[in-house]
């Protein structure tokens, strides 16, 4: 593949960054690490490249993208006023894997923010990311770099997979360090509200500015779902094999999870366990590999041990019940996507 390069992560070699900056002002896409998944990035501020984003990920209109930004200066030109917990906010996180939700400035093109009035940013601390955005000098708006509704890309290879030929040139700095997405908060709310858990912890947030609610915590809205049909928007970071979760107390998951393995043993069906039960970063890290590497050895059945809802766990959580498309009952139980 002549448009795959390998790039270091930790000094990115300055002429392949040029490179990937000379494809990008050419209205080009270059998928990218970031310290959370790849992104497939085109300059933000091009309407035409935009446009490519969503043709190559056949990813809805109505869905926003989020723009990358090298320095706050650049994200505050991108922005309409400077909401209250901003400045202190950017101050402890950026560059880091937290998303802003905020009031667009009018130069924004609506294509970016499926015409919403607000847009997303970050400044992702990744050397890559870092480097590629200090040579645009340019806001980078880049969705993770998978097909819509597939896990996203925390190796090349993933980004390989679901894109190949549809992005000019793919920088493979190896697996990225987190291995889920940012945490998305909107801040045209008060307080602030977390759209998506992510790479920041809920607990860190509320450390700097108090309570952070969580807006469509995803496992209310599958409540409000309901068991019979999960929601469109549901089924996200879907592996093709069925999501079965256990959760609760840890023992009686673990026998749960015996009991169905014994079971689908019988049936004859082929399963794969998603179980770093007590260590998180590891969990998160591993999440989408494991998923996708599931669907490669042709598993019928995942079956996921929840981890608990603290630090990246919320993320983890959410990511595997987006994967199930419906909640674990209580003990253990199963759940699929179909
Ligand atoms: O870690 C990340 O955030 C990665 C890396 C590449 O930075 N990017 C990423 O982008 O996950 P994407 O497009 O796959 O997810 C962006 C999320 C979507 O759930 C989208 O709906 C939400 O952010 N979003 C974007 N703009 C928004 C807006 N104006 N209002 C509310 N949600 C928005
Ligand atoms: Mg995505």
């Amino acid at each position: 593949m002549n448009n795959l390069v390998h790039i270091d992560s930790q000094s990115p070699q300055p002429e392949l960054i040029e490179r990937a900056a000379t494809v990008l002002r050419g209205g080009g896409l270059v998928a990218f690490p970031t310290e959370t998944v790849y992104g497939l990035g085109a300059l933000a501020l091009n309407l035409k490249a935009i446009h490519k984003i969503f043709l190559a990920k056949e990813r809805p209109d109505w869905d926003p993208l989020i723009v990358h930004v090298g320095d706050v200066a650049m994200a505050r030109s991108l922005m309409n006023g400077v909401p209250p917990s901003f400045e202190l906010l950017a101050h402890q996180f950026w560059p880091g894997p937290l998303t802003f939700v905020v009031d667009k400035a009018d130069h924004v093109p609506g294509e970016v923010t499926a015409h919403r009035p607000t847009v997303a940013l970050r400044m992702p601390w990744h050397p890559v990311a870092a480097a590629l955005l200090k040579a645009t000098g340019a806001p980078i708006a880049a969705p993770s770099a998978n097909r819509f509704g597939r896990p996203s890309p925390t190796r090349a290879e993933h980004v390989l997979e679901d894109l190949a030929n549809r992005v000019d040139l793919i920088l493979d700095a190896g697996p990225t360090p987190m291995g889920v997405e940012s945490t998305v908060l909107d801040l045209t709310q008060s307080p602030p509200v977390i759209l998506r858990p992510g790479g920041v912890p809920r607990e860190d947030l509320e450390k700097a500015i108090g309570e952070v609610p969580l807006a469509s915590a995803v496992e209310g809205e599958i409540a409000r779902a309901g068991l019979a049909g999960p929601g469109m928007s549901l089924k996200h970071y879907a592996p093709r094999a069925r999501v079965e979760l256990f959760d609760g107390d840890p023992n009686k998951t673990v026998i749960a999870l015996k009991r169905r393995v014994e079971e689908l043993k019988r049936e004859g069906k082929t399963f794969y366990i998603l179980a770093n039960y007590g260590d998180q970063r590891l969990y998160a890290q591993t999440l989408f590999d494991q998923m996708r590497d599931a669907d490669s050895r042709q598993a019928d059945v995942i079956l996921a041990i929840m981890p608990p809802g603290r630090g990246l766990g919320l993320a983890v959580r959410d990511r595997l019940l987006r994967a199930a498309g419906s909640p674990a009952a209580p003990a253990a139980q199963k759940t699929n996507h179909e």
